[in-house]
């Protein structure tokens, strides 16, 4: 016999541990006793796993308490500096889904997106070794995938890692804990940035960092922390991010004329594993077919799957970062520590 969506929702974290363990534990309960939670994911009992409503659900409850309209759960969101039991939450979430249920029954169709800002910590070390072989200092940096834009931001954030930092003294996002012993960052300047996605996300708006952060579980303090950091700095240098598939925006974005003497970079992270095999493929000719005309490296930090190939089920031990296809090192799913290959 196959799950119930109860049995799913109990087991996603299988533990009450933090505030979701147990609301989606209370979910399944309330689901099995035909409570409010039926009429919520009514239409999903049979959802992929991978679709995980569950979150979707969580994220929009989050979002109905970022904009002002459940106070009464502040208590239980670490991230806004609550610190109540998390065991007496169901009591003040279960009135809110009944009071919001068609409004999340909407947050159902968003599928969960993150923009996690400390990933650029695996471009840092990219654009470094590129710079180093090919002289240039100014770079083009063009970003599939890029969600709201915040891994365009790399020369605004600074990086602290073993023995060795690099970027401004000021910034707004400090990204620490970036390990990589014996790396040397290369100075450089972003001469031009532009990202496109899917699903862009305008993260200068209200709404739209709302958005964001609705996504980031609300006990990851370091997380929520690092977005604070970028959304500012996004505010101090917004990016445009179009509305656009992988492959034909890189290639268009290709096709402009750039000076001698910059660098492009096409850049990536944990992106490639959603796009079908003939996006990364169509993608990677276009690159290659580029390089006659301008210097260009492409950096990627992403899982260690070859592409085309189905990606397992279970979240890769880490991310591989990669300079033209060759593996620079590999890090964490949301960046530090690195670790740099033969050290
Ligand atoms: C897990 S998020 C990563 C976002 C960002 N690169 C980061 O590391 O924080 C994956 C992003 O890829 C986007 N995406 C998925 N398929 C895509 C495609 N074929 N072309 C462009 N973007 C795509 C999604 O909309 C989403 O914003």
């Amino acid at each position: 016999m196959s799950a119930t969506l109860s049995d799913r929702l109990r087991a996603h974290f299988g533990h009450r541990d933090h505030l979701y363990g147990v609301l989606l534990a209370e979910m399944a309960d309330d689901w099995d006793g035909g409570g409010v939670t039926r009429e919520l994911f009514e239409g999903w009992e049979d959802a992929e796993p991978r679709q995980v409503p569950q979150l979707r659900a969580l994220a929009g409850l989050f979002r109905i308490l970022l904009r002002g309209d459940a106070p009464q759960l502040a208590p239980f969101y670490a991230s806004i500096g609550g610190d109540a039991d998390p065991e007496e939450a169901w009591a003040a979430v279960r009135p809110l889904i009944a009071a919001h249920v068609d409004e999340l029954r909407e947050a159902l169709a968003e599928a969960p997106q993150t923009n996690e800002p400390a990933r650029t910590v695996a471009l840092l070390v990219g654009v470094s070794e590129a710079v180093r072989r090919t002289g240039l200092r100014r770079v083009r940096l063009l970003e599939p995938g890029a969600s709201a834009g915040l891994g365009l931001l790399v020369d605004r954030y600074r990086f602290v890692g073993d023995g060795w930092s690099a970027g401004p003294g000021n910034a707004a996002l400090v990204v620490d804990g970036c390990g990589a012993a014996g790396f040397v960052p290369e100075p450089f300047e972003v001469v031009w940035r532009r990202g496109c996605d899917v699903a862009p996300v305008d993260a200068s708006s209200e709404d739209g960092a709302t958005y964001l952060r609705s996504f980031v579980w609300p006990w990851m303090l370091e997380r929520h922390g690092r977005l604070d950091g970028a959304l500012a700095t996004l505010r101090e240098e917004p990016v445009v991010v179009d509305r656009a598939r992988a492959a034909e925006w890189v290639e268009r974005q290709l096709a402009e004329p750039v000076a001698d003497d910059v660098l492009t970079v096409v850049w990536h992270s944990v992106t490639r594993m959603y796009w079908p095999p003939e996006e990364t493929r169509e993608m990677t000719a276009a690159i290659d077919a580029a390089r006659a005309r301008m210097p260009l490296a492409h950096v990627a930090m992403e899982a260690p799957w070859g592409v085309g190939g189905a990606a397992p089920a279970a979240a890769p031990p880490h991310q591989q970062i990669e300079l033209d296809g060759e593996v620079l090192g590999t890090c964490a799913h949301h960046g530090p520590p690195v670790e740099l290959t033969g050290r």
